[in-house]
């Protein structure tokens, strides 16, 4: 699929942002439809996703359609000026299917069968599954591929399920023979000379079921790389039958955010349109789950799209699958919303659009909660409706990040096997707090693959990237000694594409571009273990979860660690390689002290907040030509500005500073300075 000749999200959105949420019509007579019609209107919301559950409505016996429903919503849709983001149903088969044909249903790692009864159950390697899948999505191509309020088709939902039964341990040998050709060549990447594992024929391979002890783990991670491929096969062929009958209209399906399952880069290629569920946790905003966690999902979500995407779903209050699920408070649905457009999402959508009154989900909000159209709820979204209406504008416009986090799926799989120095070191922990940390230092990046072009990028961050391919580390290599600022975490470059560890623990050519020497030991933190550092910026530091003991050949010692077995080692490095300079981090420093290293390392590579002068807790993003200022806190604050600037959201101008109320945002375009006046 070509992207150029393929419909994208503009033309879905149509110059204005797409904004509503899935919308579950068969779950309610029909009367309560048209006042949906009314509030919807109401709330300025323009797109309604349809049909994501609707299998069992639509095919209620195998063979049988049931569309009139669909076509009275589809009608009544278009004649209240809203767009349909059609779902095809694939992602909740009929309890039919399992029924008739027990060999759709999924079977976890012991063999156990994955009933219906729920959702998500199908094994992404049956072949009846499959068939029945694509009939369904042609059908409902073929009868809604006209129809005018049809703007995007939204492919299942979710992908996610993993399945170990037989079929899909014939699916992943055929696989694996792709892969490797050989058993010959099977065997070495597995390394099966290890505990006698050796395959003697394709037919004794199986997926990694549950075993006696620890399993093999390059068998783990090509099964996680077989399973999100086998997935992506039932995304492609459903997305091959809607294209064929309807070039026009744009694809998506909806990721969970920075899902372990796919891998999001190779799965993003393939669609027209890169959609998200995001679901921050609004008992504490300003934490790591809150609105770091969104902007983590939204830069991630924008890099996979290359350009402009879709918040498919949010909550409008509380989700119900948290331990305690706290409602929003007043004005955060606003912020994280506006969070999003300002970090390159062109559609603002939640799930649901209609609290249900039964099912596994009727204490999860909607936009319309059980408290109705004078709950505060939908109070809130008719007024988001309207400040998304004025940002029209912004649609189209890239986000500007001159810094890039480093991230790839494989190095994720790799560290997921047991046996490693530390069961407390997870791949997502040093990430997560790499990038709050240049969030609340208000730097921008967008995330890449490691074996992307970095050169437009004049930081790069590779917060820990434990398994990295040759052409990767020739790519780091190429993009400091071209004058790039790399800096690189720890346990980063040890494994190969197979999970073999690289000779003298850590590639050389890493090692050659950080100018560190030999790397002698691996040395874990425990729970709550702190090790203190030199200090850093004239500030007491420390790390945590892991220090290394190395040898620098050439890099300078910004920071060693401090008593202990470690005592005097060095545990931050600077090194000057070609014309760039490479970072090296071999723990991970407290949150001040890992603020205070990437700022210093994006200060020096002339990389910058977009203000300065920010006050801690508001973020700041550029798209196009306006400034999002973002308060995360719930105490007021105001932003100094070096030049007058209107509010798009309320059409104020100011003069010498923003100010931004509780949870507040500005939407900020600058003006030239008025007659007299400062700036
Ligand atoms: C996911 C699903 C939705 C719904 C929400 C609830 O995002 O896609 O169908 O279950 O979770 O938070």
């Amino acid at each position: 699929m070509t992207p150029s000749r393929r419909p994208s999200l503009g033309d879905a959105a149509r110059g204005r942002i797409l904004y509503g949420g899935d919308y579950n019509p068969e779950q309610w007579p029909e009367p309560v439809w048209h006042e949906d019609m009314e509030l919807m209107r109401e709330a300025g919301v323009n797109l309604a996703t349809v049909g994501v559950f609707s299998w069992a409505r639509l095919e209620p016996r195998p063979g049988a359609r049931d569309f009139g429903w669909l076509d009275r919503v589809l009608d009544l849709l278009h004649a209240s000026g809203v767009g349909a983001c059609l779902a095809t149903p694939t992602a909740s088969p009929p309890p039919w299917m399992g029924a008739r044909h027990p060999e759709t249903l999924p079977r976890d790692e012991t063999g156990a069968v994955v009933w219906y009864g729920s959702r998500n159950h199908f094994c992404a390697s049956s072949p009846v599954y499959r068939d029945h899948a694509l009939r369904i999505t042609a059908d409902l191509a073929d009868r809604y591929g006209d129809h005018p309020a049809l703007r995007l088709w939204h492919v299942n939902n979710e992908y996610g399920t993993a399945c170990w039964c037989d079929t899909t341990a014939r699916h992943f040998r055929r696989w694996l023979r792709t892969r490797y050709g050989s058993l010959e060549a099977l065997n070495e990447a597995w390394g099966t000379a290890f505990w006698s594992q050796r395959y003697d024929s394709w037919g004794e391979i199986i997926p990694p079921r549950r075993a006696q002890y620890m399993a093999n783990p390059t068998q783990e991670l090509d099964f996680r790389r077989f399973t999100s491929d086998a997935l992506l096969e039932c995304f492609t062929a459903e997305r091959d039958v809607l294209v064929e009958r309807t070039p026009h209209i744009p694809v998506t399906t909806n990721f969970m955010p920075f899902f372990v399952g796919q891998d999001g880069w190779a799965w993003a290629e393939r669609e027209d349109v890169v959609s998200v569920d995001l679901y921050p946790d609004p008992a504490d905003p300003e934490g790591p789950d809150g609105g770091a966690w969104g902007a983590l999902v939204q830069d991630l979500t924008r890099s996979q799209a290359r350009g402009p995407w879709l918040l498919m779903e949010q909550a409008a209050g509380p989700v119900n699958w948290r331990g305690v699920n706290h409602p929003r408070p007043e004005g955060l649905t606003r912020l994280w919303s506006l969070q999003a457009v300002a970090r390159g999402a062109d559609g603002i959508c939640f799930f649901q659009w209609r609290q249900s009154r039964q099912g596994s989900e009727k204490f999860h909000s909607g936009m319309v909660g059980h408290a109705g159209a004078r709950g505060r709820t939908f109070r809130q979204v008719r007024e988001l409706g309207a400040d998304l209406g004025r940002l029209a504008g912004v649609t189209g416009a890239p986000v500007t990040a001159r810094a890039a986090v480093l991230h790839d799926w494989n190095a994720w799989w790799a560290t997921l096997s047991a046996g490693r120095p530390s069961s407390r070191l997870t791949y997502e922990q040093p990430l997560r707090a790499w990038h709050r940390a240049l969030w609340e230092s208000h730097l921008t990046c967008d995330f890449a693959h490691p074996e992307a072009e970095l050169d437009g990028y004049a930081l790069v961050a590779a917060p820990h990237l434990y398994l990295l391919t040759d052409a990767a580390l020739d790519n780091l290599a190429a993009y400091v000694r071209g004058g790039g600022t790399l800096v690189c975490g720890f346990f980063t470059g040890v494994a190969d594409e197979d999970d073999r560890v690289r000779e003298g623990g850590v590639d050389a050519r890493l090692r050659t571009v950080l100018g560190i020497g030999t790397v002698h030991e691996w040395w874990p933190l425990d729970e709550g273990e702190a090790q203190p550092l030199t200090p850093l910026s004239g500030a007491d530091a420390t790390g945590t979860l892991w220090r290394e003991d190395i040898e620098t050949a050439g890099a300078e010692t910004v920071a060693a660690y401090r008593g202990g077995e470690l005592d005097g080692r060095p545990a931050v490095t600077r090194h000057a390689f070609g014309d760039g300079t490479a970072w090296y981090l071999s723990t991970l420093p407290d949150p001040a002290a890992l603020r205070a290293l990437l700022s210093r390392a994006a200060g020096e590579a002339d990389v910058r907040p977009p203000l300065p002068g920010l006050p801690a807790g508001v973020e700041a993003v550029r798209r196009g030509a306006w400034l999002f200022l973002l308060n995360h806190r719930r105490e007021p604050t105001a932003v100094p500005l070096p030049a007058p600037a209107t509010d798009l959201l309320t059409g104020r101008r100011y003069e010498r500073e923003a100010p931004l109320g509780r949870y507040g945002a500005a939407v900020l375009r600058g003006e030239p300075p008025a007659p007299g006046g400062g700036g």
